[in-house]
């Protein structure tokens, strides 16, 4: 099969030497790259900015972006023809309103930006999801996470939604290790133990491409 997967954070340029970020490091999304080659699927891994090696894997296509919208436009190429969609990439919900060509020099004690929203690359894609095609996405919460997490699943049409909470110890953003629950929408709640990420992703692995063995 074919897989789509966002990985990473993206930039949202202020100037030419500034951008609005976030933590992500990719490793969550490199680490499912990798679990789906092994298990003989092909991917195009679209990546935002990370200091991660470029995956050697022959099944892996890596197309690198830098801001939501080039994002969008990557994984809406893909979308088509992927059976499986993963939405693994920390999306920046906002950039600022205008870029400015120049870098912005100091000036006053304050500065106030206007940021205008980005496209939500999952949900809109989500809109053109076939009955047989599969999507799976992320959500990162630190406050009633399940039900934000099923929430989350059912605006954006996921088939499972991956949830990352910051209340575990050693789990999510800049860790080696993580710790997930696995909803889907008919009611199925899976807890992994902390592993490794490249564990982790073996699981989640596993357990999408039997639900969509059963459903897509
Ligand atoms: N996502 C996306 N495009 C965006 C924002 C999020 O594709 N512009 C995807 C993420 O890759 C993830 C899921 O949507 O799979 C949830 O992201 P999250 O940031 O938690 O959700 P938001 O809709 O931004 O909700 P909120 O910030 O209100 O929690």
């Amino acid at each position: 099969m074919k897989i789509l997967l966002t990985a990473g954070p993206t930039y949202e340029p202020l100037d030419p030497v500034r951008f609005i970020g976030n933590r992500s490091t990719g490793k969550m999304g490199y680490a499912l790259a990798e679990a789906f080659a092994a298990a003989g699927h092909t991917v195009t891994l679209v990546s935002g900015p990370t200091a991660l090696a470029v995956p050697t894997h022959p099944a892996i296509q890596t197309v690198h972006v830098e801001t939501a919208a080039q994002m969008y436009a990557a994984a809406a190429e893909a979308a088509p023809t992927a059976q499986i969609w993963v939405f693994a990439a920390a999306v920046a919900d906002y950039r600022p309103a205008e870029v400015s060509p120049e870098k912005i020099k100091k000036a006053g004690d304050t500065l106030t930006l206007t940021l205008v929203k980005n496209v939500d690359i999952a949900a809109t894609l989500g809109e053109t999801k076939r009955a047989e095609q599969f999507s799976v996405g992320f959500a990162l919460e630190t406050n009633n996470e399940q039900a934000h997490a099923l929430d989350k699943l059912r605006r954006k049409n996921f088939d499972v939604v991956v949830l990352n909470s910051l209340r575990d110890a050693g789990a999510g953003f800049g860790h080696d290790t993580n710790k997930v629950t696995l909803l889907t929408a008919d009611g199925v709640v899976t807890t992994s133990d902390l592993l490794p990420k490249s564990a982790v992703a073996q699981d989640i692995v596993q357990f999408v491409l039997a639900r969509y063995a059963q459903y897509a």
